[in-house]
């Protein structure tokens, strides 16, 4: 590194609190798919049980070279673009992620580095597949405080990392994948985030988990023999707790700004699995139509799938400026977010 680091450019707080938007979005999948057929062949596993069980047809697999910061760094410089933004505007970044390319250097860190993020700071936030939600508040927070005037909420995972292959019960389920947006002060106060809810439930912890590679359990030729460094998962807990807290998070937001689910124009949900989704948002009185559904390319990309349905919204036009968008997840740990907002453009 030859260049001196510039100096923080932290503003003085201004308490006054502001409302904020989302500027833009990018999005970010590797070139390769995994179709259900090419899981056919390496586990007892049919693409019509795939299909059915989970609505996914293929999902994107980064190829070995391919990291998590790598895929969220591309899908931060397009956001950045869209919005009309050099990197250098950039204040904060965000990265949601369960795959980091490394326990540290945090993610943030490389991806400010990729992108040429001068100046900026950042952290990587462990909220599994609630990590776009949380990222989103956790930007919004920095903007509407006055500290910051654009940041990064990054959604970025490579899942196929830590996947058991020989596993039929989760390989067939989860993709890779990343989404940026670039939050900002709002251009029109109606057309912003208007509020959040966010809790945890950590007694859902064993439910689903990697329960080696950390401090509890370090990596080990054992661990690595067991078979420890892939995703572990009680599906049918997951389930069951992904459908009623998706639903009841979304009630508690909607509830208390005075809007009821038939307000709602857009309903994108974490997608990890087509059958949670339609019974949410059928428990909550959203009509399928007002709900993105794009699991079926895509499978479960962990913190990016909110951003890659938000982008499937706005290319066929579901995801208008104005739109009443309520978002939703349900994740690991268990983490629970919901973020409610009219689209800004
Ligand atoms: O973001 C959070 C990430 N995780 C989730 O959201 C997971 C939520 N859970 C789920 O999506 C579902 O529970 C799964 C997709 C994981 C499983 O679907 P399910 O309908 O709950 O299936 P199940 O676990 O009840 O298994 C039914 C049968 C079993 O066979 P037996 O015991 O009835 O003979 C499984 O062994 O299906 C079998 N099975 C499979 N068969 C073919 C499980 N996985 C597969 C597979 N292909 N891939």
């Amino acid at each position: 590194m030859t260049e001196p680091i510039p100096s923080p450019r932290v503003k003085s707080p201004n308490r006054a609190v502001r409302k904020v938007q989302i500027s833009s979005l990018g999005t970010h999948v590797p070139p390769r798919v995994m179709t259900n057929e090419d899981l056919e062949k390496k586990v007892k596993t049919s693409n019509e049980w795939i299909l059915q069980r989970t609505g996914i047809r293929e999902r994107h697999i980064a190829d070995p070279d391919i990291a998590t910061s790598d895929l969220a760094s591309e899908a931060a410089r397009s956001a950045i673009e869209k919005a009309g933004l050099a990197p250098s505007d950039i204040e904060f970044i965000v990265v949601g992620t369960t795959t980091p390319d490394h326990f540290f250097p945090s993610t943030a860190c490389l991806v400010q580095d990729k992108i040429g993020a001068a100046g900026a700071w950042g952290f990587d936030l462990g909220a599994a597949c609630s990590g776009f939600t949380y990222a989103v508040t956790t930007a919004a927070h920095l903007v509407a405080s006055g500290a910051h005037e654009h940041v990064l909420a990054i959604g970025a995972d490579v899942m196929s990392r830590i996947i058991n292959y020989e596993d039929r019960t989760t390989c067939v389920i989860f993709g890779d994948g990343a989404g940026a947006v670039v939050v900002s002060p709002a251009v029109d106060p109606e057309l912003s985030i208007i509020d959040f809810a966010h809790e945890v439930d950590g007694r859902g912890g064993e439910a689903l988990r990697m329960p080696a590679g950390g401090s509890r359990l370090p990596a080990s030729r054992e661990t690595v023999d067991q078979q420890l460094h892939y995703v572990h998962q009680d599906g049918k807990a997951v389930f069951r707790f992904a459908v009623r807290n998706t639903v009841e998070i979304s009630q508690r937001v909607l509830r208390r700004n005075g809007l009821k689910p038939t307000d709602v124009d857009l309903f994108v949900c974490h997608q990890a699995n087509r059958r949670i989704i339609e019974k949410a948002a059928g428990e909550l009185g959203v009509p399928l139509e007002k709900v993105v559904i794009n699991i079926e390319r895509f499978g479960n990309t962990t913190g990016a799938t909110i951003p890659l349905a938000l982008s499937d919204g706005l290319a066929d036009k579901r995801l208008k400026k104005g739109d009443l968008v309520l978002l939703a997840s349900v994740g690991a740990g268990f983490t629970v977010g919901s973020v409610l907002l009219r689209w800004a453009y």
